[in-house]
């Protein structure tokens, strides 16, 4: 039933109930926003408080069992969770470690603190605002549906030290700027930039070229130093957005992976076909791009598929060495020839790009090409006496 819950949650092998359970959360999310925005409107009538308070604990209940749902099935994207050759202990550890991995993530976190400050504020009142702030952090739950907010995160992620680099710089050249014009117009206008921190207000509009007209330097030297901080301003608050537009280029370009007749030729499997054969490959390859750490065959599932890499790398998760295979290697061939559940977990160790070829696909294809079943069968066959 574990198994069941995780893949409903999580990938779309149950195509229906995952998409009917996703717009039951897009929904709770919709729901409990648009009432909190309504709400800071002026008074309703009694009855349409009472309806919308009825909604919004509707939806609270949903994503209550949405957390509990995702912490419960959390082991299940383990890797040594349900290995039975493992000991007891370690096995427990291990769905423990996961939960907790699952609470300590950053969704897993937004989960959290929607749901727990909404019910501790039912319990005990601590201020009106609660429901709206929890409201607005939900919106971060869209991200698991939404792939345009994945790609915001991957290229945050991605050019984080980049963009750390320029807003470290953007914080020396503010406080700089907020110090020397509080050292020369605190004498002139001692109200306006009565502190250096005061002064950061001056600094921050300034150099964002925002200029909120507030407050602004009168003497000749301050004016120089306006000057300087608005041509710096331009210039350092445009080093983070070129980052993040270059990050976003090259992340757009990574995600775009369609299989075509050259990648399924750079597959050494493939490599000796004849351009034709190869395009007929290409026609029953489909691309998957799995990022670092997610367990892409478990150990004792029924197969529906094998696995070219085409980048990154993946770890076969057997005793006592795990094997590492990378781009050019193949997996989850012994499940479709031998015709047994999984032998191995495999695990992604790093981002990678994967060709799939499904059962159907398989047999139609070896059964056309029957020397390609002999060469995975020769790899398979020496595969097996490590298990
Ligand atoms: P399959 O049993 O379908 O799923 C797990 C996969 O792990 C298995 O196919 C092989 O592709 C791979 N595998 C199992 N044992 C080894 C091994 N000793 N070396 C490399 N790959 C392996």
């Amino acid at each position: 039933m574990r198994t069941q819950i995780y893949q409903i949650l999580y990938s779309d092998r149950r195509p229906l109930a995952h998409n009917v359970v996703k717009a039951l959360i897009l929904l709770s999310v919709a729901a409990v926003v648009a009432i909190a925005m309504i709400k800071t409107l002026p008074r309703f009538d009694l009855v349409a408080d009472a309806i919308m308070n009825t909604v919004r604990m509707a939806a609270m209940a949903v994503l209550t069992i949405e957390l509990a749902a995702r912490f419960w099935v959390a082991p299940e994207g383990a890797t040594h969770a349900f290995d039975n050759a493992i000991p007891d202990a370690a096995r427990k550890d291990e769905v423990s470690g996961s939960r907790f991995a699952y609470l300590r993530s950053s969704l897993g976190l937004v989960d959290l603190l929607v749901v727990l400050p909404a019910w501790a504020n039912l319990l005990y009142p601590i201020s009106p605002h609660w429901f709206e702030l929890t409201a607005a952090l939900s919106l971060f739950k869209l991200s698991r549906y939404v792939p345009a907010l994945s790609l915001v995160t991957a290229v945050v992620a991605r050019q984080g030290r980049s963009i750390y680099a320029a807003l470290v710089v953007l914080g020396i050249l503010l406080v700089c700027s907020a110090t020397v014009i509080y050292m020369v117009e605190y004498e002139t206008q001692p109200a306006h930039f009565a502190s250096i921190p005061h002064s950061l207000w001056w600094a921050i509009s300034t150099m964002a070229t925002v200029g909120s007209g507030d407050i602004a330097p009168i003497t000749p030297i301050g004016r120089i130093v306006g000057g300087i901080a608005m041509v710096f301003g331009i210039a350092m608050f445009a080093v983070p957005a070129g980052i993040l537009a270059s990050g976003f280029a090259e992340e757009l370009r990574k995600r775009d992976f369609v299989v075509n007749w050259q990648s399924v030729a750079r597959v050494p499997l493939f490599a000796r076909l004849d351009a034709n054969a190869i395009a007929s490959v290409a026609q029953l390859l489909k691309p998957r791009s799995v990022s670092a750490n997610q367990v892409i065959v478990r150990r004792g599932d029924i197969a529906d598929s094998m696995y070219f890499i085409m980048e990154g790398e993946v770890e076969v998760d057997i005793t006592p060495n795990p094997v590492r295979l990378k781009q050019g290697d193949f997996f989850g061939e012994i499940a479709l020839v031998e015709n047994v559940p999984r032998t191995a977990t495999i695990l992604s160790l790093t981002n990678c790009r994967l060709l799939v070829l499904e059962t159907v696909d398989f047999e139609h294809l070896t059964t056309q090409i029957p020397d390609l079943k002999d060469q995975i069968k020769r790899i398979s066959d020496k595969r097996l006496p490590d298990q």
